[in-house]
């Protein structure tokens, strides 16, 4: 089976910061995970490089437009290998590929009848790319999400009838309680539908950075129609000489935080229906990590609010891994939470190196010292049994509905609990006693064996420290990580265990 993913494009008129990490590292676990299922696997990312915020961002800093976006998108290209995300393609909309496809399909929605010439007056924000509704006005006529001044704009603009497909979303919603995911966005995204449906412009005469409108090239098209875009014209062009269209479309997962809710819970839908294409399975909309500031206040991470946690130099410190970890244990997935400095620290001595580190380095050093380095062959113990069984499922059916943290929670319990089944069989016991030798073996087996089907668990989060286990554990079979084998008691014994540098050094 296929299974498409995505992130949000990510504008050019900044360098990658944590939250951007954030999303991709979350639509790349989900990625991974859906690899060890065995499922064809699409995951895209990109940058979002035409329209008003990287226009003026460039004027800003004395640049053209192309050459802001050769510079930024460089940055989020070299952000992936860094973060680990094991995309297949990124997507620039800059690459004149998508502009051709971006008119194809937007041609269509001219003549299926869904665009009209009007006079469009409102407040707009030139960050957001996007004109306010009264209810999303900050006091003063302030973006809320910006803290800037809205502009008054009046223009002749060509207009998407949004308003028409009022029915056919409401139908949606009613049909797929999962379309859009958590429950809470789910709501939020239905009561903006029954809130009514006005019509969005559709382009902008001012700017000339941007797709042009084919039945008027006096336009280019408002950058959200370009930018949604991407997420089907890719398929067409991502590989050469191939269409992966018929192959992805439509979309599993598109993953993204709740500031893009409204465009693509609302007009991507209605997009997509106008140009009679089928609409993606699933919206994943992730919280904000928020920072506290000097004053103890709560901010949405962004480069704008200047307190950004440089997610390079947690990486240099900590590791890959760690940030992974961290991001998806410390803030749920779904909601709003804060991170920082201390927690990152506790986190990871307490959890990451204590609790899976040491008991990796513990289990390999006592079946170097206790059973001349090779895995006991022998039946796993029945009492630990219980508290595996089912664990692969139970974290499959989690992540369908990408619930990252939770099932990340699942595979820690047990972590925890064979943490606590070191200390009561403590084979170091046993092992003075000849009487305990088939005791001890059991043990061993059972913690080598339970620790290798939650290190195949957390692969898709810590893809880096994982593969050193598998490793370690001397666990060379060809698809060491398929879901399938993440079985406790499936894997046999007599491997011969290899080195382990410590996986998370408590010096770093
Ligand atoms: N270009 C648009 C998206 C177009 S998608 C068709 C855009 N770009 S952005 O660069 O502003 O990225 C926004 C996304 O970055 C958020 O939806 C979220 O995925 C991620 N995040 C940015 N800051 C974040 C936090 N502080 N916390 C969590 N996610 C954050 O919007």
């Amino acid at each position: 089976m296929a299974f498409y993913v995505t992130t949000p494009i990510y504008y050019v008129n900044a360098a990658p910061h944590l939250g951007h990490a954030y999303t991709t590292i979350g639509a790349d676990i989900l990625a991974r995970h859906m690899r060890q299922r065995g499922e064809q696997v699409f995951f895209l990312t990109g940058t979002d490089e035409h329209g008003e915020p990287v226009a003026q961002a460039a004027e800003r800093e004395g640049v053209t437009p192309t050459e802001l976006a050769d510079r930024n998108a460089a940055r989020f290209q070299d952000l992936m290998p860094r973060i680990n995300a094991s995309i297949d393609y990124f997507i620039r909309t800059s690459d004149p590929r998508h502009a051709q496809r971006v008119q194809d399909v937007m041609q269509r929605i001219f003549d299926n009848g869904h665009v009209y010439k009007g006079m469009y007056e409102g407040w707009y924000c030139p960050r957001c790319a996007d004109f306010k509704t009264d209810a999303e006005i900050g006091p003063g006529n302030t973006c809320p999400i910006h803290l800037i001044p809205l502009d008054r704009e009046r223009e002749e603009n060509w207009f998407f009838r949004l308003s028409s497909f009022q029915d056919q979303l409401e139908a949606l919603y009613d049909g797929r309680s999962d379309f859009v995911l958590p429950r809470v966005r789910f709501n939020e995204a239905r009561a903006f539908i029954t809130g009514g449906l006005q019509d969005v412009s559709l382009s902008r005469a001012k700017l000339s950075w941007g797709v042009p409108v084919p039945w008027d090239p006096q336009h280019v098209f408002y950058v959200w129609f370009d930018a949604l875009l991407n997420y089907f014209t890719a398929l067409s062009f991502a590989r050469d000489g191939e269409d992966l269209t018929q192959a992805f479309w439509p979309a599993d997962f598109h993953v993204m935080g709740k500031d893009i809710l409204k465009f693509h819970a609302v007009f991507w839908p209605a997009m997509l229906l106008a140009a009679d294409l089928p609409l993606p399975r699933h919206l994943f909309i992730h919280g904000f990590l928020l920072m506290k500031d000097a004053a103890g206040d709560e901010h949405k991470m962004s480069k704008s609010l200047g307190n950004v946690l440089d997610p390079f130099e947690v990486m240099d410190t900590f590791g890959t891994d760690a940030l992974r970890y961290y991001c998806f244990r410390e803030v749920s997935f779904g909601l709003d939470g804060s991170v920082s400095t201390t927690t990152f620290a506790e986190r990871y001595a307490s959890e990451l190196a204590n609790e899976y580190g040491n008991l990796a380095s513990r289990t390999l050093n006592m079946i170097g010292r206790y059973c001349g380095g090779v895995v006991p062959d022998v039946a796993v113990d029945p009492e630990l049994r219980p508290d595996f069984e089912g664990i692969a499922t139970e974290v499959a059916e989690l992540l369908d509905r990408a619930e990252i943290t939770q099932a990340l929670d699942r595979i820690w319990q047990r972590v925890r609990r064979l943490n606590r089944y070191v200390e009561e069989r403590a084979p170091w016991k046993l092992a003075k006693d000849p009487a305990q030798a088939a005791t001890l073996e059991t043990t061993l087996h059972s913690l080598a064996e339970g620790l290798r089907v939650l290190t195949v668990l957390l692969s898709p989060y810590l893809p880096e420290s994982t593969a050193k286990l598998l490793d370690a554990l001397g666990d060379e079979s060809g698809d060491r990580l398929a879901l399938d084998g993440a079985v406790f008691g499936a894997g046999a014994g007599g491997a011969a265990i290899g080195e382990l540098a410590p996986l998370f050094p408590k010096s770093a």
